[in-house]
């Protein structure tokens, strides 16, 4: 085919980009319910698979994989094509990525509620379901990196770096992960035991945060922001320096989830220690993030696109620098086991993942429909609505860490403690109502995005961008 009359591959990324949308409102809604077992017990109904216990995995995996997943798919898929000027490799296997991911996410919603579990935290699908994930990620890696080897351009751009670690990266810690013995169909037993089992466990963990929820992302806002602002990126040495030394320190933080365990000491220092100089890296990212948009900083008050993409970023520097701070063994021995990490967490999950793929789809989605926005005085309101809400969230989350760590730790001059568990526990319940609130402010946004959406689909068809020739473009 002449490279003039070649189309850029949009089927699997407009399948990927409802799915975030869709699996957004089915996550957050998980997110919701659990936060209101929380406040109010009874909604366990005394029913095993609507427990908080078994619907809590269910909620993690619904919004990282399912909902964080789909972003990254859809946005990697296009910006990949898009930034080599090339079409998708292998069109039909990206398509079986689509499916295979699907079916994945369906067989979580499955077995989860019926306690089929590793036990494993964010890699708590059994063994058959870890084959079958390694199958299509294998699969999502032929297409990118096929895709990259196909290239008419000379350029790698600084996008596809980071989405590209964040394939490989996630592909090295699934493996070792999720090596098992199967004992049945749905139980096996980690290949590793005792400590070493934590240590891997959370080089994993620490790792998927690192890359899933971040080296992704980023590269989201790699591409996003500076074509949204209409702007080059602020620096792109910085953000090659960004990128090595993001990918270089992540890998070794992770011991920091282990602080005052059976873990060696000097390993967790380790881990706080590569914490600390992580901030340097994610900090670089932010400021090159929002530095891209000086000059045209007036677009902020009227782009509704670039305030979700902005002011994710934001939050993006705000939970890298409190992940530091909690990293430090003498802070953690106070956040640890409290509500803080939570409020730590979602500040990274809403303020960061959530609004920068929210303002991503808000991009794509019109574009890969050939229109305009339907309205972009409800794009206005859904992020007020998503940034009140999230602001509720950690706020709340954090007086109640911060109460509870100091109510377990208060001793009486004779030592006896000051408070029972259960006084600790009745003094988060309005913490608990505010979380609550909060997430279901954030979910009203997501579903005033899936309207909003749905309409622009209906006014638009299926746009088939032409691929540019190389030559037109070379820079
Ligand atoms: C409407 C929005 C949301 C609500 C109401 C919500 C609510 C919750 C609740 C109640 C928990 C359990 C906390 C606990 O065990 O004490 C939780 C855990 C978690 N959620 Fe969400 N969530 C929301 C959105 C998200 C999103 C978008 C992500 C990721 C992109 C996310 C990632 C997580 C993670 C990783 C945990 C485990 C935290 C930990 O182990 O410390 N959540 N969420
Ligand atoms: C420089 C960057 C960061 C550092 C050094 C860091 C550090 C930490 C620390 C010390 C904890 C508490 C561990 C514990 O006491 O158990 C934690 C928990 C967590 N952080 Fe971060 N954080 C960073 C950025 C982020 C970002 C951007 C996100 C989300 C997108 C995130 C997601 C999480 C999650 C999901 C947990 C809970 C893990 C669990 O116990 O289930 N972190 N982080």
């Amino acid at each position: 085919m002449n490279n003039e009359t070649m189309t850029y591959e949009y089927s699997v990324v407009r399948q990927f980009a409802i799915m975030t949308v869709v699996l957004g409102i089915v996550g957050m809604l998980i997110g919701v319910f659990i936060a209101s077992q929380m406040a109010f017990p009874a909604l366990n109904f005394d029913t095993p698979w609507l427990s908080f216990g078994r619907l809590r995995p269910l909620h993690t995996n619904a919004v990282i994989f399912g909902f964080g997943g789909s972003a990254l798919f859809a946005t990697s898929y296009y910006v990949v094509q898009r930034t080599c000027h090339t079409r998708l490799f292998a069109p039909g296997l990206a398509q079986f990525t689509f499916w295979g991911w699907m079916l994945i996410i369906v067989l979580a919603v499955v077995t989860l509620p019926l306690g089929i579990t590793s036990s494993k935290e964010y890699a708590e699908l059994e063994w058959p379901i870890d084959i079958l994930i390694t199958i299509v990620w294998v699969a999502y890696a032929v297409v990118f990196f096929g895709t990259i080897a196909k290239r008419k351009v000379k350029h790698i751009y600084v996008a596809n770096w980071f989405f590209g670690a964040f394939i490989l990266t996630v592909a090295m810690l699934h493996v070792v992960n999720s090596a098992a013995i199967p004992v049945t169909l749905t139980k096996s037993y980690s290949a590793y035991a005792g400590v070493q089992d934590a240590m891997v466990q959370w080089w994993y963990g620490h790792n998927a945060v690192g890359f899933f929820l971040t080296a992704g992302f980023l590269g989201i806002m790699y591409y996003f922001i500076p074509k949204q602002a209409n702007r080059p990126v602020y620096s792109y040495r910085l953000s090659v320096v960004h990128f090595w030394a993001l990918s270089f320190t992540y890998i070794w933080a992770g011991p920091h989830h282990l602080h005052y365990t059976a873990l060696p000491d000097w390993t967790q220092s380790l881990g706080m220690v590569f914490s600390l100089i992580l901030l340097a890296p994610s900090w670089g990212g932010m400021i090159n993030g929002i530095m891209t948009l000086s000059g045209a900083w007036e677009k902020l008050r009227t782009d509704p696109i670039l305030k979700f993409l902005i002011v994710s970023v934001s939050f993006y520097g705000m939970s890298t620098f409190e992940g530091p701070m909690m990293a430090i063994k003498t802070v953690n021995a106070l956040s640890h086991y409290t509500d803080w990490t939570v409020g730590h967490v979602h500040s990274g999950a809403l303020g960061w993942v959530a609004m920068i793929s929210i303002g991503a789809m808000y991009y794509l989605i019109p574009k890969l429909f050939d229109t305009e926005i339907y309205s972009k005085k409800l794009m206005e309101t859904h992020f007020w609505i998503a940034t009140i809400g999230i602001v509720l969230y950690i706020t709340s989350m954090w007086i109640s860490g911060i109460m509870q760590g100091l109510m377990w730790r208060a001793i009486n001059a004779d030592g006896t403690l000051t408070y029972s568990f259960v006084e600790s526990v009745q003094a988060m319940h309005p913490f608990y109502v505010v979380r609550a609130t909060g997430g279901a402010l954030f979910l009203t946004g997501m579903l005033i995005m899936a309207y909003n959406l749905a309409r622009t689909i209906a006014q638009g068809k299926a746009a088939t961008d032409a691929v540019v020739p190389a030559a037109a473009t070379a820079h």
